[in-house]
């Protein structure tokens, strides 16, 4: 988090139950090396203590315009900061935020403040989706504010839905690609990455799926959006989660969803990785009904799914590059340079199930680059976003010198 050094930050609290999480958020921060100071709503402070917040930032916390006799000085506030971030934003706070409401201290800093915004919502699902919450975001971001999604899971209501604090990893990532002015190699480009397995529906309970987890071709997603690509991730059924502000998350459930998905935006697409573990296979009919247990066997006709990669390789320009992984159990050199040829693809990936801590489910792979030129790259055992980063740079490399031999 090298981005937060010496950066000043206003945390401004609203009262949302989320807002026991602020004073980790904070020891993070100072940890980062930010000099961080507080203003609160009156009532945030039935959520969370001042004097906790107080100690993990070595500052007062403010929460009233003035105190006895004293006046807290909301403009040099809004004036001192190099960004506002006010989490959590509860309902209340960013409407009248929306409308220039000025009750509170807290309100006052954000009319004065001449930095940057950053504003993560808080609420129940009900109060997130209602159209008045809808245009009061809409307002806000018409004013160049900065909204950081709001997370879905379980709610202080006990139900479970979207309108969650975004967890704190993801409110860091988004200061971090704030403050973030390392030149990026990919700043103008879009790709597009696959990832996760896909689910195959039998029936309204089963389906037919596989172990991946999505890690890998979220971290080419990640390292991808890092150096300024603009993202769009399809992610096949997983709960990992995505934290890089720059990534456009695609939810898909199936085979044939995800080649939907990525059919809409491939023509704009600069580069693309299909990292996603897909089924090649689908039940031909899904039952309506659980099927029942009757006899000891149960024969289920699989029809073949479509191939993405294959597909959209087929449909490439000269300019794009597509790049495929292969998962493989034996004969793994022979099967790679197959799915080259045979998937018309730039360049494989491949890993082995037979290599330790490689493939399914490990924060580590192991894998070798097959380029369509005979090149041949063997990476050791890595972390996947380590991976992730030599993958995507032999795709820089292999873009580059394409270009240097057209021009
Ligand atoms: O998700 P993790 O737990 O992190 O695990 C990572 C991984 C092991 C899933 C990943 O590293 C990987 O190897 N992904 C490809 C898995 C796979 O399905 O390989 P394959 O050899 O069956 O497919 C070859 C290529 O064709 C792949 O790029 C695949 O995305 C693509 N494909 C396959 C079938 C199909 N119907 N459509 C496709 O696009």
């Amino acid at each position: 988090m090298i981005q937060l050094r010496g950066k000043k930050i206003l945390l401004a609290i609203s009262a949302s139950i989320a807002a026991y999480k602020m004073p980790e958020l904070v020891r993070q921060l100072i940890k980062a090396g930010a000099e961080v100071k507080i203003v609160m709503t009156p009532a945030a402070a039935d959520f969370v203590s001042p004097l906790a917040l107080s100690t993990v930032s070595k500052n007062e916390v403010l929460h009233t315009v003035h105190e006895a006799n004293s006046w807290n000085n909301h403009v040099a506030l809004g004036r001192w900061a190099d960004v506002m971030l006010i989490a959590p934003c509860s309902a209340n706070t960013l409407a009248k935020l929306a409308n220039g409401l000025c009750d509170n201290l807290l309100c006052a800093v954000y009319l004065s403040a001449t930095c940057p915004v950053l504003v993560a919502p808080a609420m129940d699902e009900d109060m997130w989706e209602h159209p008045t919450t809808k245009q009061n975001v809409a307002r806000l971001v018409g004013f160049g504010n900065k909204i950081i999604p709001v997370g879905h899971g379980e709610l202080a209501s006990g139900l479970v839905g979207a309108g969650r604090l975004a967890e704190l990893d993801e409110i860091l990532a988004h200061l971090e690609a704030h403050f973030s002015t390392v030149p990026k190699l990919l700043s103008q480009c879009s790709a597009l990455v696959t990832a996760g397995p896909t689910y195959e529906q039998i029936d309204p309970v089963r389906f037919i799926g596989n172990h991946s987890t999505g890690k890998m071709g979220i971290a080419l997603a990640e390292v991808l959006a890092a150096q300024g690509a603009t993202v769009t991730l399809v992610l096949g059924p997983t709960s990992e989660r995505v934290t890089h502000p720059g990534v456009e998350v695609i939810h898909v459930a199936s085979a044939e969803q995800m080649l939907l998905a990525c059919s809409n935006v491939f023509p704009k697409m600069d580069i693309a990785i299909f990292a996603a573990a897909v089924a090649d296979y689908r039940p031909e009919n899904v039952a309506h009904e659980k099927i029942k247990k009757a006899g000891d066997t149960l024969e289920l006709k699989l029809t073949k799914n479509p191939d993405i990669l294959k597909t959209l390789a087929a449909q490439k320009s000269p300019n794009q590059v597509v790049v495929g992984f292969a998962l493989e159990t034996q004969n793994e050199e022979e099967n790679a340079r197959k799915k080259l040829k045979e998937k018309a693809a730039d360049m494989i990936v491949l890993n082995s199930l037979r290599s330790p801590g490689a493939g399914f489910g490990h924060d580590t792979n192991m894998v070798s680059i097959f380029q369509n030129d005979g090149t041949v790259q063997e990476l050791p055992l890595l972390s996947k976003t380590e991976t992730a980063k030599a993958i995507v740079q032999t795709i820089l490399t292999y873009r580059n010198a394409r270009k240097m031999f057209k021009d």
